[in-house]
């Protein structure tokens, strides 16, 4: 792995009470205690961002929200805004999941506002993207990642681009135990970097890239050892104490 620190994040989705993040958390951080030269992140419902910024103070794990709207307060009923998750000491922010724009209508148009939105709140964000199956059996992959690294980057300054982490995520790979094999993820992440680079080359080499879709801490290991892969985004593997603190392990050697 390269000089950029990695950094492994756990996406719950719409998993755990706040009774059961505690658990979790308490479950999650002695098993963490020997852990160096990897960042952990959980992003968690919005239920559970005060719970778990209290219990998370002063350890290794930061806490993130799984989305939020770019306007800092207004009528928008049902939405949180990115003021109101730093204002509760959340850290940062998952970006476009494939599942918010596949159930919840989330475009490129609108992460283009989101991602520098959370840049200015002083949260980290990281932007997702992938392509689906047919999209790759049409050799339509490169397009796909274009369009939305373009999209979701295009407001963000050159100077804070390397602060975006961009997580490419194949929706084939999602949830169904079908993982890329590590050279297609070493393919589509360098096609990111470079994708950035076209940017700004020195936010290529700084930017951190992370594969997800069913990482588990038996194909961790072999992921996190491509030369582009500076760390995973992991949905269901990361509501396990145990399998998550594996998975951050594999990310140290
Ligand atoms: P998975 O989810 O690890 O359960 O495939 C990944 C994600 O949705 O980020």
């Amino acid at each position: 792995m390269s000089a950029r620190t990695p950094l492994i994040a756990g996406n719950w989705k719409m998993y755990k009470t706040e009774a059961q993040a505690e658990d979790y958390i308490q479950a999650l951080l002695p098993l963490l205690s020997s852990v160096d030269g990897v960042e952990v992140a959980i992003c968690v419902p919005f239920t559970d961002l005060r719970a778990m910024v209290d219990s998370a103070r002063g350890s290794r794990v930061e806490v993130y929200a799984q989305n939020m709207h770019q306007e800092p307060e207004g009528a928008f009923t049902g939405e949180v805004s990115p003021v109101m998750l730093s204002d509760v000491g959340v850290q940062g922010v998952v970006l476009g999941h494939s599942e918010r724009r596949a159930c919840f209508g989330e475009t490129d148009k609108a992460l283009a506002l989101k991602v520098p939105a959370a840049l200015e709140a002083g949260l980290r964000p990281i932007l997702c993207v992938g392509e689906t199956e047919e999209e790759r059996d049409n050799d339509d992959t490169e397009r796909k990642l274009r369009q939305q690294v373009r999209d979701g980057l295009a407001r963000v300054p050159d100077e804070r681009l390397a602060e975006v982490t961009i997580a490419y995520e194949p929706i084939w790979a999602i949830g169904t135990g079908r993982v890329a094999s590590a050279e297609q993820a070493q393919e589509a992440v360098a096609f990111v970097r470079a994708l950035v680079g076209d940017r700004d080359q020195r936010a290529a080499e700084g930017v951190r890239i992370l594969y997800g879709g069913s990482v588990k801490p038996e194909n961790a290991a072999e992921l996190l050892g491509q030369a582009d892969v500076d760390g995973a985004l992991v949905g269901g593997a990361s509501l396990d104490a145990e399998c998550f603190a594996q998975i951050v392990a594999a990310a140290t050697r």
